[in-house]
């Protein structure tokens, strides 16, 4: 068994910070999406790990990568355009020969280990097994139909009108038998070969497609709110107290905090879970929960909850923010002294002096 990991694509749903950081680096509880991917991959006893990078941001996932603290065999395949999911199973039919694969989308996050849904695939030999979640609006997504017997009837991608409310999470399990189905379809309306129609034309093959029901929490980290909501699951789930950094005797840093080595709190509350990166600098401040605050950062008489701020930030003098994506080395800065409370999502380098 080997695993694909695409980390291709453009990620528009997440700009500005995706002008300048691929989605599957934006950070979640401060560590890259792709990380948490590869937990699991790791966590599965697969070895092998082929990585679709785009020519755009593929050193920057190399660079993500390099420390493998996981041990894991990575290969990494250069997709010159994104030309869709199927696309990418072409461009690495090299790396994965006759091998079954794990394809798992890196920039998507999955509340549950895969160590069932693969034993499952190896007990009873389908060509594909796809992951699926009830959604409550799932046109964005690709839809199954599905039989309660765990066999999947019918697909399709996207639908206006969609058959059921089971989307495809973007995790896929698949024989050798997946490559003659993509040789057989046609680009999408997007322009994209699209790994559902490959599976719908394995189904038309009269091929077994099977299915597994995710019960804990998926998140497509697309917009400002799902990556908010993204940081508050891991935070709540995955944050144990290990405070590294100096905290001085007028502050207080309660409950399940991560605060790395370098990090500073001075005369503030730091209230878990929130995670705040190495060297840096909680001054006169409240750090709320569910807050991630990156390496290097600078607050200053501010109080945060509920926000995404990543590297470099700084944040000075301003009431009350929350609800917020900051981006790197951005500066927020509040002059006057009845500045409400803030709503922002702010791209890398920018400034707002209120
Ligand atoms: C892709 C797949 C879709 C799946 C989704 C999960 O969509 O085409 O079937 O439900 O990922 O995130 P895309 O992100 O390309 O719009």
């Amino acid at each position: 068994m080997k695993a694909l990991v695409l980390a291709g694509g453009k990620g528009t749903r997440l700009r500005p910070l995706t002008y300048t950081l691929p989605k599957q680096l934006v950070p979640v509880a401060n560590r890259p999406i792709i990380h948490y991917v590869m937990d699991q991959i790791a966590r599965c006893g697969v070895k092998d790990v082929g990585v679709i990078i785009a020519p755009e941001t593929g050193e920057q996932i190399k660079e993500s990568l390099r420390q493998n603290p996981w041990g894991l065999s990575f290969t990494f395949i250069l997709q010159d355009e994104p030309k869709g999911l199927a696309h990418a199973v072409i461009v690495a039919r090299d790396f994965l020969g006759d091998d079954p694969f794990l394809m798992y989308l890196g920039d998507n996050l999955v509340g549950e280990t895969l160590e069932g849904f693969l034993e499952e695939f190896r007990a009873t030999g389908p060509d594909a097994s796809i992951l699926l979640k009830e959604v409550e609006d799932p046109r964005m997504f690709g839809v199954a139909v599905v039989d309660g017997q765990g066999r999947v009837i019918r697909l399709v991608e996207k639908p206006k009108d969609p058959p059921s409310n089971l989307a495809l999470v973007g995790v896929y399990l698949f024989s050798p038998a997946i490559h003659e189905a993509i040789s057989e379809i046609k680009p999408s309306w997007r322009g994209e070969l699209e790994i559902t129609d490959a599976i719908q034309r394995l189904l038309e093959k009269g091929r077994e497609v099977r299915c597994s029901i995710l019960g804990g929490w998926w998140l497509d980290t697309g917009k400002k709110d799902d990556l908010l909501e993204a940081n508050r699951v891991v935070l709540d789930e995955l944050v144990r107290r290990r405070v590294e950094g100096s905290v001085d005797s007028e502050s207080k840093v309660l409950g399940r905090v991560v605060l790395e080595e370098g990090a500073r709190v001075e005369r503030s509350t730091v209230r878990g879970p929130v995670v705040i990166g190495r060297d840096a600098v909680i001054r006169d401040a409240f750090v709320g929960p569910y807050t991630s605050i990156g390496r290097g950062c600078h607050l200053q008489r501010v109080a945060i909850e509920h926000s995404v701020v990543l590297d470099g930030a700084r944040l000075l003098g301003i009431e009350r923010i929350e609800d917020s994506v900051i981006g790197k080395n951005a500066l927020v800065e509040s002059r006057s002294l009845n500045s409400k409370a803030l709503r922002l999502m702010i791209g890398d380098d920018a400034e707002v002096l209120i």
